[in-house]
């Protein structure tokens, strides 16, 4: 009989700024929508938090607001694994063995996300954002993931991911498995309130861009009110001639779960005032309900949540870590 093993995920978010609509949209429904499916593992990745300049304090506190996000989403602490990254030293080791063995300057010359976050000629950013995409590759690596669930954004992270995988596995031996990105069709890049051309982002200076997790729904419908449309009246998704109203319709189709199609018919002929009034209702009740689940869980119950998912974690690691320093030589 064969046995029925499932197939890993693994997947993380910052702990830094504050988690939005399109976080939530983008990985972590994703990752509630998979996780029976999968042997699932989700990290706060804290050591990624700290690549950019942050304050200590807050760092501490949104290591636990992360976890507890993940659990009001709707991820189940009992059966999948919730860590902190900096828990399991193996992160940072099989990190630095990738830098040394595995990845060249070529590779992450090439990330575009470091080149937006560093700025252009900008050499007075830390060693650390640059290597970022290295040591996200160890995340995935360590646990023989085979599906990492993220936005848009970080697939040329996992494929980063994918090329050390094959690069180290060529020229030592064979022991990582070649991870694949899964990015929705719907929802994988939301786009600010403000600016449609823009992604929705923890950073935009604007609040008014993006609708926070936490955001009192009131001030959340006043958010989608303000929003920015397109010219002509018509409610239809394209994104390229109508990227607001599109971008409104992706937020309602994926929260109220409506086919777009279903919303384009209810709102044919109708303004864009009414089609706004509605999806503020829809929003105001998921974050009330979110809220309410994320009030409920308590602090001491996260760390211990985040302190067993670290037991879990680690010896899965440190068999992956044990395997590649045999095979580099240092065992
Ligand atoms: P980060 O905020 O960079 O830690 O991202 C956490 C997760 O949210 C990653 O999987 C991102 O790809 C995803 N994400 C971030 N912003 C958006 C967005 N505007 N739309 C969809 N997914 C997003
Ligand atoms: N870089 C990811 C982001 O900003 C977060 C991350 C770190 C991650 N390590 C990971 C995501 C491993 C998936 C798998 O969103």
């Amino acid at each position: 009989m064969t046995q029925n093993i499932k197939k890993r995920i693994f997947s993380g978010v910052q702990p830094s700024g504050n988690l939005h609509i399109g976080n939530f949209l983008g990985a972590i429904k994703q990752w509630v929508d998979l996780q029976d499916e999968y042997d699932s593992v989700f990290s706060v990745v804290d050591y990624h938090a700290i690549t950019v300049k942050y304050d200590p304090n807050v760092l501490k506190k949104k290591i636990i607001e992360i976890a507890k996000i993940y659990i009001a989403g709707g991820i189940n602490s009992e059966r999948v694994i919730i860590f902190q990254q900096s828990d399991v030293r193996a992160h940072t080791e099989l990190c630095w063995i990738l830098n040394a063995v595995s990845a060249r300057i070529s590779d992450l010359n090439k990330m575009t996300q470091f080149k937006d976050k560093a700025g252009l000629g900008n050499v007075n950013v830390g060693v650390g954002l640059y290597d970022y995409p290295v040591l996200m590759a160890a995340d995935i690596l360590l646990y023989n993931t085979d599906i990492v669930p993220v936005g848009d954004d970080q697939l040329q992270h996992v494929e980063l991911a994918r090329d050390l995988a094959k690069r180290f596995n060529h020229d030592y031996e064979k022991i990582f498995k070649i991870p694949e990105a899964k990015i929705i069709k719907q929802g994988a890049r939301i786009m600010g309130l403000d600016n449609p051309e823009k992604k929705m982002s923890k950073s935009a200076k604007s609040d008014l861009s993006r609708i926070g997790l936490l955001d009192k729904p009131r001030l959340a419908m006043k958010k989608i009110m303000k929003a920015t449309t397109d010219i002509g009246a018509e409610i239809k998704f394209c994104p390229k001639e109508k990227p607001g109203i599109s971008n409104l319709l992706t937020i309602y189709s994926l929260l109220g779960n409506i086919e777009i199609k279903k919303l384009e018919k209810k709102y044919t002929n109708k303004m864009y005032g009414e089609f706004k009034k509605d999806l503020a209702e829809i929003v105001a009740e998921f974050l009330n309900n979110f809220q309410k689940k994320y009030n409920k869980t308590d602090d001491k119950q996260i760390t211990e949540i985040l302190t067993a998912g670290a037991k879990k974690a680690e010896p899965i690691a440190e068999e992956t870590l044990l395997k590649v320093k045999r095979a580099i030589g240092l065992k």
